[in-house]
């Protein structure tokens, strides 16, 4: 029986996860769950005007309230030596400096952290920083994107770099869309939408030493935190330490470090204790990125028979005044279609708020939007279907690269989900089908994002009792990286999961990337396979060195350490007990790493999918209901269905709440947002959404990794948002070009 488990692969299981016990009986400790001896509380004073100077601070009445240890601020904040270089390096992508925690008296945007409040318990640090009061000099701000959309500007990294994936691109000529036989054209707003995970963000921030950090931190990027860190503070990486062993959910808002944590490291150095920060609800509104405002252009020609013959496409989007975010939102469009022409411009527009950061999907999803709407309207005008519009243009190589794809089974998505939406009952006049009052339409959006792989390390260590231990410093932010882990080495070492422990989300472990960009299971998984075949390989080493006939020439693929024994596939009498190898030895230990190869200069790698939605709108009251959700997608190998199928259910939600619910409204007055918590910023709840039908090619790509997969993550919610647009569309005839597709716009 154990046998048989052993022999069938564990990878592609529909696996329990590895910490689901942990996570419903709240045995998972999150970071604000860490509780240090000597432990006290910071509560932050932010700014309430978007740009200026701080004229005065009143400190005094906070200062004497009772267990209040410090009140910090640029007046007395201990030196952060990083801060005056000026040259504070940041994570990729986002050109200039993070801001200068209590640096200056400089306001860059409303709800700046200009204080903290250090006091003996949480309540007591929160009364008295209610009690600080800020004088400010102020400056006129602008926050209005429609207002100072003249003011966008090439992001420095395209200006610095002709080649960067930022610069302006030509294929064939220049708005060639303007002359062709069918064109359309037409602007996309993208509103700004705030990542809100179930988890807030919070630190515990320990100087261990004068020069030694620790934190327990909630991040994507336990090694990016550390870095970041070391550079601020100016001490040795290996002086920091980042814990962030569970995650409650991120969507990328933990790939940037932000001012909270600062100013609790800031804090921890002042009283010289340990420092506990946690964010408001409020706070996750303003101080830990969002996804930014964008403003797209799309013009698209084609043929009357629907060859598309030119796509321009232009977008901006918004930054803040001291970085550059930038993200590839016109990505999908230089690569998805067969055209002889494309044109993209991106340019981003710094207003006086704080730094957007990459949110699930990222700039490929708001690109998307725009793309995939402006397909479909290409379809209508073609009076064709959008699915033959689409399968006329599919591309069997990449045109940007000129490369074959790795694998690319997109028409497979399309027609798998076409037939499971009931795509048949689709008319092409809008508003042709009814259920009782409410107008019926069905929609499609095609996803697509690079299959990442970035370097990654891991350990594998053998214990006395033949557990394998193995550890890589990524994080898991709910997508299940951990039970995959487990999954991967149980079949390399050719044993049951129970005997593999993955450990993560430490910064003293092996390099892995941050988890972002749906990299991580190709990433980490190839880093951990190879620490497991490097095991086995040291185990052939010890056997044979001991004299153990049989192992000389066996390949890693042949050994298993199944059931406490070395074994050697096809022959039976060579098996070694792991204790009789492991004799005089506490473990065995090995270090691997995997890193991408030559192929991803041969092939062009990205994941796939495609989102089919019913929806049905009321045409009285604008309402519209997602009746129905197929979302198929071709990642790769899938590793674990469960986790997997869970990525593209998420990815369908947060579609959802884009195309439907999503606005971070500023009042521009101020330059603050009002909608700051969860009843004014809506996301779906389980009553908007109906059962998700999701369908994986699951096919393993022989080049982007030795596991075969693609990523899952950023694919789940690419192209659900036109998918919903589209379909409105062909329910009401109502082409809705600016997110969210609120009531009111239908009427
Ligand atoms: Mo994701 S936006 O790469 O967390």
């Amino acid at each position: 029986m154990k046998q048989e488990q052993i022999q069938d692969p564990f990878v592609g299981d529909p696996m329990n996860r590895v910490d689901g016990r942990l996570k419903v009986t709240g045995g998972a400790r999150y970071s604000a769950e860490f509780n240090l001896p000597n432990m006290v509380h910071a509560v932050l004073v932010t700014s309430t005007i978007a740009k200026g100077r701080i004229k005065s601070l009143e400190t005094k009445a906070a200062e004497r309230a009772s267990g209040v240890l410090a009140v910090i601020s640029h007046l007395n904040s201990p030196k952060v030596p990083g801060f005056a270089q000026n040259d504070h390096p940041s994570e990729p992508s986002t050109g200039g400096q993070p801001l200068r925690v209590f640096y200056d008296d400089k306001v860059y945007s409303n709800g700046q952290p200009i204080a903290v409040v250090v006091a003996n318990t949480f309540e007591r640090a929160l009364y008295a920083a209610s009690l600080v009061k800020a004088q400010y000099e102020q400056e006129k701000h602008e926050t209005d994107f429609e207002a100072n959309v003249e003011n966008a500007f090439l992001p420095s990294q395209a200006k610095n770099n002709k080649n960067s994936n930022l610069a302006d691109y030509v294929r064939g000529k220049e708005n060639a869309y303007k002359t062709g036989a069918v064109k359309i054209e037409a602007e996309y707003v993208q509103p700004t939408e705030v990542h809100n995970p179930m988890e807030m963000q919070s630190i515990v921030a320990h100087w261990e030493a004068e020069d030694k950090l620790t934190v327990y931190d909630k991040t994507q990027a336990v090694k990016g935190t550390q870095s970041a860190f070391a550079k601020d503070w100016n001490i040795p990486k290996e002086n920091v330490k980042v814990i962030a062993t569970f995650v409650g959910g991120a969507f990328g808002n933990g790939l940037h470090t932000w001012p909270h944590e600062t100013a609790a490291i800031i804090s921890a150095k002042k009283v010289n204790r340990p420092v506990k920060l946690m964010l408001t609800r409020e706070q996750m509104f303003f101080m830990v990125g969002y996804r930014p405002h964008t403003w797209q252009k799309i013009g698209m020609s084609a043929t009357p028979d629907g060859k598309i013959t030119g796509i321009s496409h232009e977008a901006i989007g918004q930054t803040s005044s001291y970085e550059e975010f930038t993200e590839s939102t016109l990505q999908q469009t230089k690569m998805m279609y067969e055209s002889p022409n494309v044109d993209t411009r991106y340019r981003i527009l710094a207003l006086d708020v704080s730094t957007p950061i990459w949110m699930r999907g990222p700039g490929e999803a708001t690109g998307a939007f725009a793309l995939e709407s402006a397909v479909d309207e290409m379809a209508f005008a073609l009076n064709m279907d959008p699915i033959v519009f689409r399968m006329i243009n599919h591309t069997d190589r990449d045109p940007e690269k000129n490369l074959p794809w790795s694998t690319k089974y997109l028409r497979e998505c399309i027609e798998e989900g076409a037939k499971r939406i009931g795509w048949e009952k689709r008319q092409l006049k809008p508003g042709s089908v009814k259920v009782g009052e409410w107008l019926v339409g069905y929609g499609m959006g095609v996803g697509t994002f690079g299959a990442n792989f970035r370097m990654a390390q891991a350990t594998a260590r053998l214990q006395q009792d033949g557990k394998v231990v193995i550890q890589s410093a990524t994080t898991d932010i709910g997508p299940g990286t951990g039970t995959a882990m487990v999954q991967i080495a149980a079949d390399e070492l050719g044993v049951v999961p129970a005997q593999v422990i993955f450990q993560l989300g430490d910064s003293a472990f092996p390099h892995s990337p941050s988890q972002g960009g749906s990299s991580t299971v190709s990433s980490v998984g190839s880093a951990v396979q190879a620490a497991c075949t490097a095991l086995k390989q040291k185990l052939q080493e010890l056997a044979v060195a001991q004299g153990h006939t049989g192992f000389q020439a066996a390949k890693p693929e042949s050994l298993s350490l199944s059931e406490g024994r070395l074994a050697l596939s096809g022959n039976a009498s060579a098996t070694i007990e792991l204790a009789d190898l492991m004799k005089g030895q506490q473990e065995v230990v090995v270090t691997a790493e995997a890193k991408p190869g030559e192929e991803r200069k041969k092939y062009s790698m990205y994941s796939f999918s495609v989102h089919f939605v019913e929806v049905h709108v009321h045409p009285v009251t604008g309402v519209v209901r997602v009746n129905k959700i197929v979302s198929c997608a071709d990642a790769g190998t899938i590793v674990n269905e469960k986790t997997a199928g869970n990525q593209l259910i998420g990815g369908a939600v947060g579609g959802i709440g884009m195309a439907l619910m999503e606005h971070a409204v500023l009042d521009h007055r101020f330059g603050r947002y009002v909608t700051k918590d969860l009843a004014e910023y809506h996301v779906p709840v389980h009553a908007d959404i109906p059962q998700v039908d999701i369908f994986f090619v699951n096919k393993p790509d022989p080049y982007t990794n030795p596991l075969g997969t693609k990523g899952i993550g950023e694919i789940a919610l690419i192209g659900m948002a036109p998918a919903v647009a589209n379909a409105v569309f062909n329910a009401t005839g109502k082409r809705i070009r600016e997110l969210p597709i609120t009531p009111d716009k239908l009427l």
